[in-house]
């Protein structure tokens, strides 16, 4: 390998700019040229390339978003546009890639690698924390924190005036961030894509707790969760009588979660997963993703990484039970 290409790819993730930092300085110290690829797969269709240096990275570790920018790809998605890709990569003398981002940005690296050959390490970068191989993703950690910032906000308005919120955040597949931010947060109830709830449990629950005379109750809603998101239950229960008497706001915190400074937690994790994923080419793995599981790095094929569920800890879940 002579020049590795590295890109971000799918939703942003806070940390992403420590990986791609780490990314470049660990190729540079080991005499390899590196190509930005700007924009994801988009940007790799159509030749958007950029030489990085050691300055290229200089105080990124620190900041949210992507230099490189992120796009998702639609043109990637079939045969030509990943042909096209090829092509540049082969004008732009790029031998291997890292690829930073989630499940999508894996499912790329997977396909191109196989169709066309090309040494590729995956870098797990989405708040979801939903890729399988690690046990946290770059950019958890921060949006778990923002996420819970915001909830006791929000919390503060609710205790005011006794009211009742429901709290939705990011999680289109998985409930990691909801679970989490809803222990972390006091929550009174969770609801994640994991579970299957049903509208009459969930009011009777409701109804239960507004009853005990609590101060205020919150609800923390997963975006992906079955009944609807957050709009999707505050609908069913304005639409129910029982509900007449009741307060009830709901508030989405969509993508306040995917922004601002990486925790320290965070940018370690990026560096070291950086470092890692060029390591793993300069030893002569391929079609792997670069994790950390039990505190060490560890390499999983790529098919896995989205293939097998990364499951939620149900005794956490049970812990939002006891803890209302
Ligand atoms: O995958 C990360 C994520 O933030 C999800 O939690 C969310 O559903 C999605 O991206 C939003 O994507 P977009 O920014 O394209 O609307």
């Amino acid at each position: 390998i002579e020049r590795i290409g590295v890109y971000t790819s799918g939703g942003d993730a806070p940390g992403m700019n420590a990986c791609l930092r780490a990314v470049v300085r660990t190729a540079l110290a080991n005499d390899l040229d590196v190509m930005g690829i700007r924009r994801g797969y988009e940007g790799m269709i159509e030749g958007d390339f950029v030489e990085m240096d050691r300055r290229s990275v200089s105080n990124i570790v620190q900041t949210g978003g992507t230099v490189l920018k992120s796009a998702r790809s639609p043109a990637f998605m079939n045969p030509e546009g990943r042909a096209r890709a090829m092509r540049m990569l082969k004008e732009y003398k790029v031998d291997a890639l890292v690829a930073i981002g989630g499940d999508g940005t894996m499912r790329g690296a997977n396909i191109l690698h196989d169709e066309h050959d090309i040494p590729v390490v995956g870098c797990p970068g989405t708040i979801d924390n939903d890729l399988y191989g690690t046990d946290t993703t770059i950019g958890y950690d921060t949006a778990l924190n923002t996420a819970i910032e915001n909830i006791d906000r929000v919390r503060d308005t609710a205790d005011a005036h006794n009211r009742l919120f429901l709290i939705e955040v990011m999680g289109r597949d998985a409930g990691f961030i909801a679970l989490n931010c809803g222990i972390g947060g006091g929550a009174e109830m969770v609801l994640i894509p994991e579970t299957i709830t049903e509208m009459e449990v969930v009011k009777e629950r409701l109804l239960s707790l507004m009853s005990a005379q609590r101060r205020s109750t919150i609800v923390i809603v997963a975006e992906g969760d079955e009944l609807g998101g957050a709009r999707g239950i505050e609908k069913a229960l304005l639409d129910d009588s029982d509900f007449n008497d009741i307060d009830l706001r709901s508030t989405i915190l969509g993508h306040i979660q995917r922004g601002g400074s990486p925790t320290a937690s965070d940018r370690v994790l990026a560096s070291r997963l950086g470092v890692g994923a060029v390591e793993s080419l300069l030893d002569g793995h391929s079609e792997v993703m670069v994790g950390l599981v039990n505190s060490e790095v560890k390499l999983t094929p790529l098919r896995n990484v989205w293939g097998r569920k990364k499951s939620i800890d149900y005794d956490l879940l049970k812990l939002t039970q006891i803890l209302s």
